[in-house]
């Protein structure tokens, strides 16, 4: 059997048990008592069952109904800085953050030291109460630099770059939070447990199994990669960990059909670790430093990435989906490869020079009269930059015009 056919299983098994145990009045409250199950797959299997004559098929029609009801989310969840879909950057939900900071609280001594990996958003709600731990912020995102205060931030990639002298054996608690791709868990891992003291905690955020047909086999290699990194196993409490839908993953959402708000409906699993003694631990993942050919400006409050390596022809952007909102975030849609300027809005474009294109946006200074500015281009130029303009000015009306 394929992983893809045991998954399908599992999208089906949870979906029944659910409707068989009538607990889930909304297609809300039934995303969230899932396995961390993708809300098209789950739309899917509603759709199967609505069509059949078995006993689930009116359940399934009124959850359908209920996922077409318009409502929308609350701003109050705008982040800022907004996520990037290219970042995979899921953040915790406020229920969220208060779970982690709890575990975390109660296993650290008030000047305790803790290193978070990934978890920029964990390091600015510690931050803001005032606590006296030691806080140490590891991530690859230069923004969140001026956003934080009372906290070391270390901008690197942790895949490649060095673990500072100053940290190194040092932490009582660390938190990793990667995307949850196999690799990054490994470098992540890695990193984390260079970072541990003797007596310390190190807490992972686990994909849940129905996240994807390879979830069962990534929790197991990720079991596997920390012992190989001398830690021992001491813990899990399932779904603790919740997230918020961040503005791509709502667009993506309203563009495949699901008009209802489905927030914080994503949750992780989490493992906790210790270091064994003399453990003689692993060695690092190999990883050459890698230079991304996507180079981002933010526009106003819109962040978009250009693919530097399309550079000839002309700079204007062209549709790829209906609606240019790509309607999924899974990292395997082939649409993807086309796309040569991608918004935080998860809107993507073909555009043959997209490096053109980004120069032409750094040319002028935001937000300025765009049609003042093109006055003096051609018309190809203008024409790009008019749809760089209308692009922003709807995603900022998308974040309610405001973000913070
Ligand atoms: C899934 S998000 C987790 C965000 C977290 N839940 C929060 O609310 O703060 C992953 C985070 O890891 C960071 N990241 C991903 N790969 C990285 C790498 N190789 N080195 C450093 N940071 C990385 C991203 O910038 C992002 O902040």
């Amino acid at each position: 059997m394929t992983s893809h056919s045991t998954h399908q299983e599992l999208v089906t098994k949870s979906v029944i048990s659910e409707l068989n145990g009538s607990a889930s009045v909304s297609f809300l409250s039934l995303l969230r008592s899932l396995p961390g199950i993708d809300p098209l797959l789950v739309l899917k299997e509603l759709h199967t069952h609505s069509k059949s004559s078995g006993r689930y098929a009116n359940q399934a029609k009124a959850l359908l109904e209920d996922s077409n009801t318009k409502r929308d989310y609350a701003v109050r969840s705008h982040p800022h800085p907004v996520p990037h879909p290219l970042d995979y950057d899921w953040r915790y939900s406020p229920k969220g953050l208060m779970a982690i900071i709890e575990q975390l609280e109660r296993k650290v001594t008030a000047k305790g030291v803790v290193a978070l990996l990934g978890a920029p958003t964990l390091a600015k709600a510690l931050s803001e109460r005032r606590s006296t731990l030691q806080l140490h912020l590891f991530d690859q995102n230069t923004l969140w630099g001026q956003l934080i205060d009372g906290v070391a931030f270390h901008e690197l990639d942790l895949a490649s770059d060095g673990v500072p002298k100053e940290v190194l054996n040092q932490a009582d608690y660390v938190v990793l939070d990667p995307p949850w791709y196999i690799d990054t868990y490994k470098h992540f891992i890695w990193y984390g447990s260079q970072l541990l003291n003797d007596g310390g905690t190190l807490a992972i955020s686990v994909l849940p199994i129905g996240t994807r047909p390879s979830a069962d086999a990534d929790r197991r290699k990720i079991m596997d990669y920390a012992k190989s990194c001398g830690l021992v196993f001491v813990g899990e409490e399932t779904a603790a960990l919740n997230y918020s839908t961040p503005p791509f993953e709502r667009n993506a959402f309203r563009a495949a059909g699901i008009s209802t708000a489905i927030d914080e409906w994503r949750h992780a699993d989490l493992w906790e670790y210790r270091p064994v003694q003399n453990a003689a631990g692993s060695s690092r993942p190999e990883q050459e430093k890698e230079v991304s050919t996507w180079h981002e400006l933010t526009l106003d409050v819109v962040r978009i990435r250009f693919d530097m390596t399309a550079s000839s022809g002309l700079p204007e952007l062209h549709s790829l989906v209906h609606g240019d909102v790509l309607p999924t975030v899974s990292a395997r849609d082939p649409r993807r490869e086309n796309a040569t300027v991608w918004t935080s809005g998860n809107r993507i474009f073909h555009c043959s020079n997209s490096q053109r294109l980004y120069d032409l946006c750094q040319s002028i200074e935001w937000p300025k009269n765009v049609a003042e500015v093109n006055a003096s281009r051609d018309s190809t130029e203008s024409r790009a930059l008019k749809q760089i303009e209308e692009l922003v000015q709807l995603e900022i009306l998308e974040y309610g015009g405001h973000i913070g």
